[in-house]
């Protein structure tokens, strides 16, 4: 059992499901040559991975671990699964309360709402507008926008894996009466309408990862934007990806007509981010692993539980790990960007 590359993103996993995956990873470990995570820094390298397994594992385990408290003692469930940043100080005041446990999830989602060109084009029309985001997860910000930045809004999130969108149908949809309809699908393939789209939002989404090149999928992905944003419309993104991919990413959007409005680099505040909500990782991390009973297993259970909280810490960027560091050094950054369709 290779939970890196073995889960399918069709599926939601029971807790039953998850105890005896976790148990098989375990049993596996004597035969299992391949030492994929690094006992260093959690680094696991791309191709030892399939972002379908890790996120369909993700994805129920948080449904499965339900309500935990973070260091204050405050109630949540983890639904955002985004690193973001701190607001950044030439923003002006932060909008976001600071005592709740996912500020930072809200922060990068109600940063990619802080653009002036994009206030305006969501003023003239009442803030009556036309919302797809590319790559939700469970919706957590997409229910932060429709309920604390754009009350008027229509919004339609979509995410490739199937325990995420439940997670949006169970939590969120139901108290925004029709306006938020999460849809199970893969961006690459969306089935909007040609031109039918106000803005699309793009947060923290797993593509553009590899260094220097705007890939095949990433490409498809941008071109799913393009196609369903209306002329004028907007495209809004934020994420930390090796800083040699967006210069490419840019480039290629220039070639299918996207005008680049801004750019704001925030990898400064998404690295004190990290440091700021370390306590908060560390609790949930103990939470996730002290749930599976596979851990548990002599001598080799140890093993995996390293390894597993390396790997779910790496994946956090948290502080001393592989992609924390790389903010760090700058080999990878945090960019929040606008683009217009022409
Ligand atoms: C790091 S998570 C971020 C989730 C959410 N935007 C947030 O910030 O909480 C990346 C998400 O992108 C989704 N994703 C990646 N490629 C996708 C694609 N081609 N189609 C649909 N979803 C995709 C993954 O399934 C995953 O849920």
């Amino acid at each position: 059992m290779d939970i890196f590359t073995s889960l399918n993103e069709q599926t939601t996993y029971s807790s039953t499901q998850l105890q005896l995956i976790l148990a098989a990873w375990v049993l596996t470990s004597p035969f299992d040559k391949s030492n994929k995570v690094s006992l260093e820094t959690g680094d696991v390298v791309e191709d030892d991975y399939d972002k379908r397994s890790i996120y369909a594992l993700l994805y129920s385990i948080y449904r499965t671990v339900g309500q935990v408290k973070d260091e204050h003692g405050e109630l949540y469930e983890f639904t955002f699964n985004t690193w973001g940043y701190s607001w950044p100080s030439a923003w002006g005041e932060s909008p976001i309360n600071a005592s709740e446990p996912q500020k930072f999830g809200q922060t990068a989602y109600s940063g990619l709402f802080h653009f002036s060109d994009l206030k305006s084009y969501i003023n003239e029309r009442d803030g009556k507008v036309k919302i797809v985001e590319m790559g939700c997860g469970t919706g957590a910000g997409a229910n932060h926008i429709c309920h604390n930045i754009l009350p008027n809004c229509t919004y339609q999130p979509v995410d490739m894996q199937s325990a995420a969108i439940e997670s949006c149908q169970r939590m969120f949809a139901p108290a925004l009466d029709g306006r938020l309809a999460p849809l199970h699908a893969d961006c690459t393939k969306l089935p909007m309408d040609d031109e039918s789209i106000d803005i699309v939002v793009v947060n923290e989404t797993h593509v553009t990862e590899m260094p220097g090149v705007c890939g095949t999928e990433d490409q498809e992905f941008f071109n799913s934007a393009r196609r369903i944003l209306k002329k004028g419309g907007y495209l809004t993104w934020g994420n930390a990806i090796p800083d040699a991919t967006w210069q490419p990413c840019f480039d290629y959007l220039k070639s299918i007509g996207m005008r680049k409005v801004e750019e704001c680099d925030v990898t400064k505040e998404a690295i004190k981010a990290r440091e700021d909500d370390l306590p908060r990782v560390n609790i949930y991390s103990d939470h996730v692993l002290d749930k599976f009973w596979g851990f548990s297993i002599p001598i080799w259970g140890k093993k995996r539980r390293k390894e597993a909280e390396l790997a779910l810490k790496n994946f956090y960027r948290h502080p001393g790990t592989n992609l924390y560091n790389d903010m760090v050094d700058g080999t990878d950054s945090y960019k929040v960007v606008l683009f217009q369709k022409l």
